[in-house]
């Protein structure tokens, strides 16, 4: 049997997401009653980061912890990967000392190469072009708010990443529409377009994408790893702040995600963020969840 990973979000066919979704509210049941859930004792997770993060460390960490067993974190700079050692040697060696590996790292040919040479499940954490764990966290915390996904509609505002990808995949998988607003320059790679044009629609002005949106999401302008672009950047995005009068746009019971950290001002007014809409730190605390959840099913499988 191949080794199940979660590189990015069409690993896992709906059936499969369905699962995890339903052991993601037994999980998080359990975390809020203070009820022992231990079926990883003794199992070891290591977490592999070449970029910056609180969320995605916390939750692994807290979440590995919570679940019985151990985190190891590694990061560019300490270990020898900073130096140079092969990403399929580091796969390798690490694989034969834990049960299971998350990554964050750049591109997201790294983390195939290093899922092609590792006796265990990886995790994507986050890569340039993918970023599921959070956009399952979103998706998670959508139906927890709202019900069933399939058939509503998912406004996009923002810059064609990580996040808008994981989206456009999210849509193929739970049947929802994904409206897109990207600007000029800053449009989708159709390189990494992997979803059939009939999940997502492109708009010209963010406004439009937002008419009607059962939910509105955006992320911020520049990624990490692309921050010598951030003066062009705050030029182009000039208008796609999601504001007061595009969430007016959107349908009254509208949600607004933003995966964080986030720039109030920029993407998001803080009226938005901080508002009656926003359902930030339930995304955020979700994350803890729904990895936990993951941790589970890519080690034991079905329970
Ligand atoms: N949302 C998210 O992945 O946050 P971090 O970069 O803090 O991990
Ligand atoms: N798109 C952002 C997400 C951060 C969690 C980035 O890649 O930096």
């Amino acid at each position: 049997m191949p080794i199940k990973h979660f590189l990015q979000f069409s690993d896992f066919t709906l059936d499969e997401f369905e699962y995890v979704i339903e052991r993601t509210r037994l999980i998080k049941r359990k975390f809020k009653n203070y009820e022992p859930h231990h079926p990883l004792i003794d199992r070891t997770l290591v977490m592999v980061f070449e970029k910056n993060s609180t969320r995605t460390r916390l939750s692994f960490e807290a979440g590995m912890h919570q679940l019985g067993g151990a985190a190891i974190y590694l990061n560019t700079r300490d270990s020898q990967l900073g130096r140079g050692e092969p990403v399929e040697d580091a796969a390798q060696v690490m694989s034969r000392m834990c049960d299971i590996i998350m990554v964050r790292t750049f591109g997201q040919e790294i983390i195939e190469r290093f899922a092609a040479n590792s006796r265990v499940p990886v995790i994507n954490g986050l890569t340039n072009e993918h970023h599921p764990c959070q956009v399952l966290a979103d998706v998670f915390t959508y139906i927890e708010q709202r019900g069933s996904i399939a058939g509503r509609t998912v406004a996009w505002i923002g810059d064609a990443n990580n996040m808008l990808y994981s989206w456009l995949q999210a849509a193929a998988v739970f049947g929802f529409r994904l409206n897109v607003s990207t600007p000029k320059g800053y449009d989708l790679d159709p390189q990494l377009v992997t979803v059939d044009a009939s999940h997502y629609t492109l708009f010209e002005h963010p406004s439009d994408a937002c008419q009607g949106a059962h939910l509105v999401t955006t992320d911020v302008w520049t990624s990490m790893g692309y921050e010598d672009e951030n003066a062009a950047r705050l030029k182009a995005f000039d208008g796609w702040i999601v504001d007061g009068a595009k969430m007016a746009r959107a349908a009254a019971d509208a949600l607004f995600m933003h995966c964080l950290p986030a720039h109030r001002g920029e993407e998001v007014a803080a009226d938005v963020i901080d508002g009656p809409q926003s359902v930030v730190w339930d995304e955020a605390e979700n994350r803890l969840h729904v990895q936990k959840a993951l941790l589970e099913y890519l080690v034991l499988g079905r329970r």
